[in-house]
């Protein structure tokens, strides 16, 4: 796996010697910040041997280098879910692959179903921690000690401070966010209502099929990591409709622009710590 992860840096670095800051995951429907990037590079998955692609049709996915606010970022436009049928080690290999090629902090990203009925679809959630439902962990096997612990510590996946400082940004510049527990379930299918009535019981304020194997991957290998969920739709069994993936990107396409907006000053927040990091040290 670790060679598989160095050449696709390899194959990166043939094509360009550019290194990123941020690194960051849009889910369905959500690519609309990529139009804020100035000096954009793509670089087709396909041209990275080894990283593994999208299956969705039309979607075999990029990475796309640019700068905003003067900062190096790279936007993963398209991702490989572990309901694909990839491992949840497979899914990781581009948050690994990101945080070689310099990368310090990921911005995950995702479509989910609201479980807390204190939300609605178009809100927008900071995660705060979550539960992993999905079955398994991007860890499992070998431990790639040249990235982290065989027991890495969970107790702040989600950089409170970073979290924090967004959800102010955001409500002065007139964007209201939630925040709450994102839990993964391993989809394809959607949950059952029995499910979802299990999952509010054990703490999960929404529920989405990504996000948590990166999140885990990101803090194995010492990254700051910030998410934010697009609640589309009630999860199931809350209201009367039925589930389905259109539902999901109809309320995605609803909340382009606050999202695209969110993004660019969690980008901002994220610059700004850094900053202050960089005081205390000198
Ligand atoms: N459940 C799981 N994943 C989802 C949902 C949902 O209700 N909505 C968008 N992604």
């Amino acid at each position: 796996m670790l060679q598989r992860i160095e050449h696709c840096v390899d194959c990166i670095r043939n094509i360009t010697n550019r290194k990123p800051e941020i690194g960051i995951t849009l889910g369905s429907g959500l690519a609309d910040f990529v139009n804020a990037l100035e000096n954009t590079l793509e670089v087709p998955y396909e041209k990275i041997e080894g990283f593994p692609r999208p299956t969705v049709k039309g979607h075999e996915g990029k990475l796309i280098f640019g700068t905003f606010h003067g900062t190096e970022v790279v936007v993963l436009d398209g991702r490989v879910h572990y309901y694909e049928g990839y491992s949840q080690q497979e899914t990781v290999i581009p948050v690994r692959v990101l945080q070689r090629i310099g990368v310090h902090t990921m911005i995950l990203s995702n479509a989910c179903g609201g479980i807390n009925y204190a939300f609605k679809p178009g809100d927008i959630m900071l995660i705060e921690d979550h539960i992993n439902m999905s079955g398994s962990n991007p860890l499992i096997g070998e431990n790639l000690d040249a990235f982290g612990l065989r027991f890495p510590d969970m107790s702040e996946v989600y950089s409170q401070k970073l979290w924090k400082t967004l959800q102010q940004k955001a409500k002065d510049a007139g964007i209201e966010t939630k925040h709450g527990v994102y839990m993964m379930y391993s989809g394809p299918s959607f949950e059952t209502p029995a499910e979802i009535r299990a999952f509010r019981v054990l703490g999960a304020d929404a529920v989405g099929m990504s996000t948590v194997p990166e999140a885990i991957a990101a803090v194995h290998a010492g990254m700051d990591v910030m998410g934010i969920s697009v609640i589309t739709n009630m999860a199931a069994g809350m209201l009367k409709q039925k589930l389905t993936h259109e539902e999901v990107l109809e309320t995605g396409e609803k909340v382009r622009e606050p999202f695209a907006q969110l993004i660019a000053l969690a980008i901002d927040t994220i610059q700004e710590n850094n900053a202050q990091k960089m005081d205390v040290v000198i």
